[in-house]
């Protein structure tokens, strides 16, 4: 199970594409004793079956806005509360606040590290920016050189835009550079986005060739061992018929749990922007955990892996490995659970390269 607690929507930088809007980003947080709660009623869902994995992932908004007291008390309730059980701790950040007291806790607590850089400077600034819309690129460097000089590891997530178009091998350098593992996750078009998407949205056609050259920069590279994790789930999973990224799960409202600031369980932290609040499942202030786990399993959102299952997705040669793609991808293009990906067409470009690589490989 994910449980994905996002303490805060605030942050403390302005990035063009920003999923959230705007308005969504208020300093509207949950409390300590609320997010023990949660966890508390997550426990005992999972107590008769406590091998069962359990990711916790902080998330924003800019987590660490949630400051390093919470974070110092929820870490040791988790510590004392799941000592018997299969659980991770990570946290998603821009990296801009970090400093050595989190990065200490980090370390005491083993909480894997994810940040959001999106290669050199040239690209970084253009759209990672502040208020004032200056970019964060030096700031961010810096802390990534204190993390390491710590020996605290980072993973990365780089949203890939316009601003990577023809840049795709010095994006695979800098952060071979940097020995930054990443995902290249394509921008989707809501919240702040919608305002800036003529300058950083991309075609289907230009995300699958600017994937596919960097699978092929990573398959190939016997020099670097730098992570990513998108491209190694496709691959593994065209090889063993299962994945494991919530993206290509099966019915990922089986594994997921999202909490908002407000309390609302939400189908996933792309649903915590204010104009989607009505598809909340119910909120954790009024109601306890089970009686909405109750409300997930009869609601639409949950009953699209049926309708995809019966849709011309199952005729498609990689459905095994799809699933119909995220069902945040499907819902924000039509407004309808019961759709596929948007990012079919390029998928499948995608997923057809990796294919051919690992047949002339003799992998597959
Ligand atoms: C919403 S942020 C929250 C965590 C933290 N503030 C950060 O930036 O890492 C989570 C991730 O979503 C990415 N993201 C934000 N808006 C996006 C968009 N429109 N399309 C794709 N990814 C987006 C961010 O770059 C970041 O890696
Ligand atoms: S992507 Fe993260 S850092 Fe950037 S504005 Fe959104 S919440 Fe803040
Ligand atoms: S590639 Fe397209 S058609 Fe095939 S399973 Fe994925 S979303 Fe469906």
């Amino acid at each position: 199970m994910i449980l994905i607690l996002k303490p805060t929507l605030a942050c403390n930088i302005s990035c063009k594409y920003c999923y959230l809007s705007a308005e969504s980003k208020t300093s509207n947080k949950f409390d300590v004793k609320f997010a023990k709660s949660v966890l508390q009623q997550v426990k005992d869902i999972l107590a008769p079956n406590k091998k069962r994995r359990l990711k916790i992932l902080w998330h924003g908004g800019e987590p660490l806005l949630w400051g390093i007291k919470n974070y110092t008390e929820i870490f040791a309730y988790i510590e004392k509360e799941f000592e018997r059980y299969n659980y991770s701790i990570s946290i998603q950040t821009n990296l801009s606040l970090i400093n050595e007291d989190f990065i200490d806790l980090f370390l005491k607590y083993k909480v894997s590290v994810g940040c959001s850089l999106d290669g050199p400077k040239e690209i970084h600034d253009t759209q990672r920016v502040t208020r004032k819309g200056e970019g964060t690129f030096d700031l961010i460097m810096e802390k990534v050189e204190l993390c390491r000089e710590k020996g605290l590891k980072l993973g990365c997530i780089v949203v890939g835009t316009k601003k990577h178009i023809g840049k795709i091998p010095l994006l695979y350098k800098f952060m071979c550079d940097n020995n930054i593992g990443f995902k290249f996750n394509p921008i989707f078009n809501a919240g702040e986005a919608k305002k800036n998407i003529d300058n950083y949205g991309l075609t289907l056609d230009e995300y699958a060739t600017m994937a596919i050259e960097l699978f092929d920069l990573w398959f190939y590279d016997n020099k670097n061992k730098i992570n990513n994790s998108v491209f190694a789930d496709i691959a593994s999973g065209l090889i063993s018929k299962k994945t494991s990224h919530c993206l290509f799960d099966k019915n990922c409202q089986d594994n997921i749990l999202a909490i908002a600031p407000n309390g609302d369980v939400v189908p996933c932290g792309r649903f915590c922007d204010d104009g989607l609040k009505q598809y909340a499942y119910g909120n954790l202030h009024t109601e306890n955990l089970n009686s909405i786990l109750k409300k997930i399993k009869i609601s639409d959102i949950y009953n699209r892996y049926k309708c995809i299952e019966e849709s011309s997705c199952s005729k498609c040669e990689f459905f095994a490995i799809c699933n119909g793609g995220c069902l945040y991808d499907g819902f924000a293009k039509t407004g309808d659970f019961k759709s596929k990906t948007f990012l079919c067409s390029a998928y499948k470009k995608i997923y057809s390269h990796i294919s051919n690589r690992l047949k002339e490989e003799k992998l597959l």
